[in-house]
């Protein structure tokens, strides 16, 4: 029998693991580094990788039901929306109950991957360790490289009073909030909840965006809203009808709240969910501004010219997508964007796969599972991919359609629908079933080392 390539995972977050337990279970060689002493990524409260993003307060805002890997549910004791603490100990256990512990290096940050003229990977370590690998599946995260305003502010040197991102808020400083004047900037997810959490110590806080959002609750009829999505078989511009109608009948407009009307409709942006937010507006305490056009010493002013004192500003500006260990003339995402077959294959770049380098609208969990299925199934001369053309007319075809869809903006550089990615993955690995088959089931990586 031909020897399978090996491989090598970057990362044990979420992403990872799924990826190694795909890998574990059919038999690969394989190494899985993490730069951390655990698995869980963004889900390890103060993670000593310094990458997690999470906040004391943190729970998952994609519903147990949507977030768990499908041959691995969470217990059913967990509450629909989970604790990041639940989280990274479902991540844990996960790792015992497929068993492969034991195939991820702690502690090792990988330092460099290079592709050699064999099409091979030669990943170095921080301690200093070199190893070929036939495929290279990179699973490093894109939350937590803090994207800060660009560019800066005028007088964001001159603030005098603490300036921060939503990367480096934990909110285990008692004093960091407390009886200041905050303001935050930014409508998505870390916004919302920061924001909220502020508004109950603060001074006052101030919710400053450049764009509106529709702010989604957690709930619809009684059920987390992300179990309530309609089939991607039904036309897109039904079901985004559908959700407008029930927001409008259960939010209302934004405007109502004093928040900025959205410059899109609703589906055009990633979903910002909050339960609290627009409650905690109502209640004043919480006032919504325009973008921040100015700092000046212990003030913010705004774009609509008003002005506020401020003693702590919270930029939830987003991420970047980063790869340290890889050469960016290879490889690299400028603005986010990182063109990939199906979010997944590099289209010029072969043995090279990406494990959860998407925004779905839904959990990244279970499409990072799929995925690994996926590169799996590929390693193995299971699935093919189409041909270089209509690989790329897939793509770009993928891409214009995203772009027109979502408003222009670096979050905006990869987001899938769930369901859809997971229909559209079914139908085209059963094409690249029949390629393969039709190939011999041939290797696309040949195994260039002695397994
Ligand atoms: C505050 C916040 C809340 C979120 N909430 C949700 C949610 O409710 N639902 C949802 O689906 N998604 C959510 N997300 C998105 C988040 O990206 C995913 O939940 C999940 O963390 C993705 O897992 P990952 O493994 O891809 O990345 P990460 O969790 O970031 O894990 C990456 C891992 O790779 C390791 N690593 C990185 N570089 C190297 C290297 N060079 N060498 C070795 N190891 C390396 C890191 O140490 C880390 O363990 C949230 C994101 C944020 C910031
Ligand atoms: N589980 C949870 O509850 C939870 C909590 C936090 C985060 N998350 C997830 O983590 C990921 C990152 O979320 P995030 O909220 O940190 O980032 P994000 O989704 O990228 O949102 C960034 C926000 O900052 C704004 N912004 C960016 N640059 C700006 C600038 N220069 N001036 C003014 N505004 C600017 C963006 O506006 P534009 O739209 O105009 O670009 C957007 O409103 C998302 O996937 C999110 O769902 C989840």
């Amino acid at each position: 029998m031909t020897p399978l390539p090996t491989a090598c995972v970057i990362g044990a977050g979420s992403s990872g693991i799924a990826a190694a337990k795909a890998l574990h279970e059919r038999g690969f060689e394989f190494d899985c580094f993490e730069a951390s002493d655990r698995v869980g990524g963004n889900w390890v409260f103060n993670n000593r990788n310094g990458m997690s993003s999470a906040y004391r307060s943190l729970h998952t805002n994609t519903s147990r039901e949507r977030t768990q890997f499908a041959d691995f549910p969470m217990p059913a004791s967990y509450p629909d929306f989970p604790h990041h603490t639940l989280l990274a100990a479902y991540f844990d256990a996960y790792v015992d109950r497929f068993g492969f512990r034991d195939r991820i290096t702690f502690e090792t940050l990988v330092t460099r991957a290079e592709r050699l003229a064999n099409g091979s990977w030669q990943v170095s370590t921080e301690g200093g360790t070199t190893r070929t690998y036939d495929a290279l599946i990179v699973a490093n995260g894109h939350h937590w490289d803090p994207r800060w305003p660009e560019p800066a502010f005028p007088g964001q040197d001159r603030f005098g009073g603490i300036q921060l991102h939503a990367h480096h808020y934990t909110g285990e400083d008692p004093d960091l909030l407390r009886d200041k004047s905050v303001v935050v900037l930014g409508m998505g997810n870390s916004a919302m909840d920061i924001a909220t959490e502020a508004s109950f110590v603060s001074k006052h806080t101030y919710l400053a965006a450049r764009r509106g959002a529709w702010v989604i609750p957690k709930y619809i009829l009684g059920r987390p809203l992300d179990t309530l999505g309609l089939s991607p078989r039904i036309p897109y511009a039904v079901r985004r009808r559908a959700q407008e109608t029930m927001l409008k009948l259960i939010v209302g407009e934004m405007q109502r709240y004093g928040l900025p009307k959205p410059d899109h409709r609703f589906g055009e942006a990633h979903p910002t969910v909050s339960a609290d937010i627009l409650s905690r507006i109502a209640h004043g305490e919480i006032t919504p501004k325009p973008n921040i056009a100015e700092l000046g010493e212990g003030r913010v002013r705004f774009t609509d010219g008003s002005e506020v004192e401020a003693d702590v500003v919270v930029y939830c500006t987003g991420y970047k997508v980063s790869f340290p260990f890889l050469d960016p003339e290879l490889i690299s995402a400028p603005a986010n964007d990182l063109p990939l077959f199906r979010r997944v294959f590099h289209p010029d770049v072969g043995g090279i796969y990406f494990v959860g380098l998407l925004q779905p609208v839904g959990a990244i969990m279970p499409l990072a599972e799929l995925q690994s299925a996926w590169i799996c199934d590929h390693l193995a001369g299971r699935y093919h991919l189409p041909p270089a053309a209509e690989l790329r007319a897939d793509m770009e075809a993928e891409r214009a359609a995203m772009f027109k869809r979502y408003v222009a903006s670096k979050r905006h550089t990869m987001e899938v629908d769930f369901d859809d990615y997971v229909l559209a993955a079914r139908r085209e690995r059963r094409r690249g079933e029949r390629r393969a088959a039709r190939a011999g089931n041939r290797l696309p990586v040949a195994p260039a080392l002695p397994a």
